[in-house]
């Protein structure tokens, strides 16, 4: 028996990976996170499954689900949304699982700040304009922030920013960013990336609260940087015409001739 954690991806049901796909069909007993993770997922549950929404549930309650799939010998297929890898809970399971000597598999899934990206056709690294992108959140209810995580250490950096879990802390965000980044810097918010109903929108940190104005609420991605509305960016290196690469070696003295791996 094992526990296979799957990412579930962001929301649009064709963006589940076929390993995940096939992992739930192959499991009787299926706990998905109700509140991000798609409906239609559960398509691929197998006939008679165990199927339970976790949205509710406590962490020993949802432990005390596996651990009776455990004792039945019932593989778990254990859905969060996005990637397992950034804010899904996963770790603390798992730490629970481990204790009680109960195998588990990773699949990994699409990540929320993939899907935003994909939706505004933005490439988040751009060469000599960014080369970094940090992931973040602003604090919660349920979550401090260690201390130097916060906004304004980040903004030393001027780095892309995807800014999770925050959408309703968006007159921080801004202030916060804007003297690092200046007013003008372009920002974008994705609300519920490769939903049916999706909404974009695109403004700078000086105008963005009032294009928002409160009419998107919590599954959104606050996107900030330079990156979003460039054009003036170099060309990279390596697709050069005359880049000697090993893929394309440039003459008799390059690097690379004669090179077969
Ligand atoms: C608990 S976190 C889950 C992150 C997820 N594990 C991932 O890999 O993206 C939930 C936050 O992710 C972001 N998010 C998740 N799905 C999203 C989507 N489809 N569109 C925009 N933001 C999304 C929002 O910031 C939301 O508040």
């Amino acid at each position: 028996m094992t526990v296979h954690f799957i990412g579930a991806g962001p929301g649009a049901p064709d963006l589940l990976t076929l390993r995940g796909r096939d992992l739930i069909a192959a499991s009787p007993v299926c706990l998905y996170a109700g509140s991000l993770v798609p409906a239609a997922l559960l398509d691929h549950c197998p006939p008679g499954a165990r199927i339970v929404n976790t949205a509710p549930l406590s962490l020993d309650a949802i432990i005390a689900e596996i651990a009776e799939a455990h004792a039945a010998g019932h593989d778990v297929a254990r859905l969060h949304s996005g990637d397992l890898s950034v804010w899904s809970a996963m770790g603390e399971q798992m730490r629970r699982l481990r204790a009680l000597d109960i195998p588990v598999s990773i699949t990994p899934g699409v990540p929320a700040f993939a899907a935003a990206a994909a939706a505004l056709e933005a490439e988040l690294t751009l060469p000599e304009l960014g080369q970094s992108l940090v992931l973040t959140r602003t604090p919660g209810r349920a979550s401090t922030m260690p201390p130097a995580e916060s906004l304004t250490n980040f903004a030393v950096t001027g780095a892309t920013l995807a800014i999770h879990l925050s959408i309703h802390n968006l007159a921080q965000v801004v202030a916060d960013l804007a003297p690092a980044y200046g007013g003008d810097c372009p920002v974008a918010v994705v609300w519920r990336a490769s939903w049916p109903d999706q909404r974009i929108v695109r403004a700078t940190l000086s105008t963005i609260e009032q294009a928002v104005a409160g009419t998107m609420e919590r599954t959104a991605i606050i996107l900030v940087g330079r990156v979003l509305e460039a054009q003036g960016f170099a060309e990279s290196s390596l697709y050069a015409a005359d880049y000697d690469r090993r893929f394309r070696p440039q003459g008799a003295m390059s690097r690379f001739e004669g090179v077969t791996e």
